[in-house]
C-alpha cells in the first residue's frame, strides 16, 4: 500500500520569519488529521527554523534541490549532507524550473538523487512534457526518455529512496491542470517503465506525485486515480488554508 504524500514546494518565497507562521498554520490545522505523509520544502535559508516549528507536527522537512557535488570550490552551492544535516529527509530534484532557468542536465540529476540517497533522505525526481510536445502527440515519449535517462542510472533506486513527481510544465503555476484521466495515462505509463527499468513489485511500490496548478477543488480527482499518490504543490501550497485543503481531499 502506497502512503499519500503531499508536498509543499514554496519556491522562492517565503524567508525564515515567513517560513515558521506558515509551517506553524500548517501544523495546527494537521491536527487529528491521520492518513498521508506531509512534506514541506522551504527556501534554504528558512530550513533550519522551519525544522524547529515542526517538531511535534506531523511533518517532514524537504529542500527543493542540492548541489551535485559534495564539496569543494562550487560558490554558491549546497549539499546534500548539509541538508540532511538540517533536518532534511527528502530533496527535490530535476523540477522543470531547474532544467529551464538553469539548464540542469540528465548527468547533473543523477549525480544529485545518488548524493541525497547518500546522506539518507528521499529524493523527489521531477518530469514532465512541454506544451509543445503535448500538441505534437510527444508527451509519452518525453516522459519516457526523461525517466530512462534518470532511473537506471543511479546507483540505487527503491520505492523508499525515491519518489516521483509527473509535472507537465504547462500545468506549473498556470492554473491549467491536466485532466485526471491525462494525468493518470501518464502515471500508468510510468509505472509500467518502472517496472521495466526495475521490477513489477518495485513499480507498484513507488510513489508517484502529480504536480501543476494543484488545488483544493481540484485534488481529490486526481489523486483518486490508481497511479496518482499524491501531489507537488507549488502555489496552493503558500496558504495554509488552500494546502490543508489539498491534504483533507487526499485523505
Ligand atoms: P504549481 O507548481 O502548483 O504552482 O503549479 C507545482 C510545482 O512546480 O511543483
Amino acid at each position: 500500500m502506497r502512503k499519500t504524500l503531499i508536498a509543499g514546494n514554496w519556491k522562492l518565497n517565503k524567508g525564515p520569519k515567513e517560513s515558521v507562521k506558515l509551517v506553524r498554520s500548517i501544523g495546527m490545522g494537521l491536527h487529528g488529521v491521520d492518513g498521508c505523509e506531509v512534506l514541506v520544502c522551504p527556501p534554504y535559508v528558512s530550513l533550519p527554523a522551519v525544522n524547529e516549528i515542526i517538531n511535534g507536527f506531523p511533518i517532514a522537512l524537504g529542500a527543493q534541490n542540492c548541489a551535485d557535488h559534495c564539496d569543494g570550490a562550487y560558490t554558491g552551492e549546497i549539499s546534500a549532507e548539509m541538508l540532511s544535516e538540517v533536518g532534511c529527509k527528502y530533496v527535490i530534484v530535476a523540477h522543470s524550473e531547474r532544467r529551464e532557468h538553469y539548464q540542469e542536465t540528465d548527468a547533473s540529476f543523477i549525480d544529485k538523487i545518488n548524493l541525497v540517497h547518500a546522506a539518507g533522505m528521499r529524493a523527489i525526481f521531477c518530469y514532465g512534457e512541454k506544451i509543445e510536445d503535448r500538441r505534437a502527440g510527444r508527451a509519452e515519449e518525453i516522459v519516457r526518455t526523461q525517466l530512462q535517462a534518470v532511473l537506471p542510472q543511479l546507483d540505487s533506486f527503491t520505492p523508499e529512496n525515491t519518489v516521483l513527481a509527473y509535472e507537465p510544465v504547462w500545468a506549473i503555476g498556470t492554473g491549467e491542470t491536466a485532466t485526471p484521466e491525462m494525468a493518470q495515462d501518464i502515471h500508468n505509463l510510468s509505472r509500467n517503465l518502472v517496472a521495466g527499468m526495475f521490477d513489477s513489485n518495485i513499480a507498484e511500490a513507488t510513489r508517484i506525485l502529480y504536480g501543476g496548478s494543484m488545488k483544493p477543488s481540484n485534488a481529490k480527482e486526481l489523486i483518486a486515480c490508481a497511479d496518482i499518490d499524491g501531489g507537488l504543490v507549488g502555489g496552493a501550497s503558500l496558504d495554509s488554508d488552500n494546502f490543508l485543503g489539498i491534504i483533507k481531499a487526499a485523505l
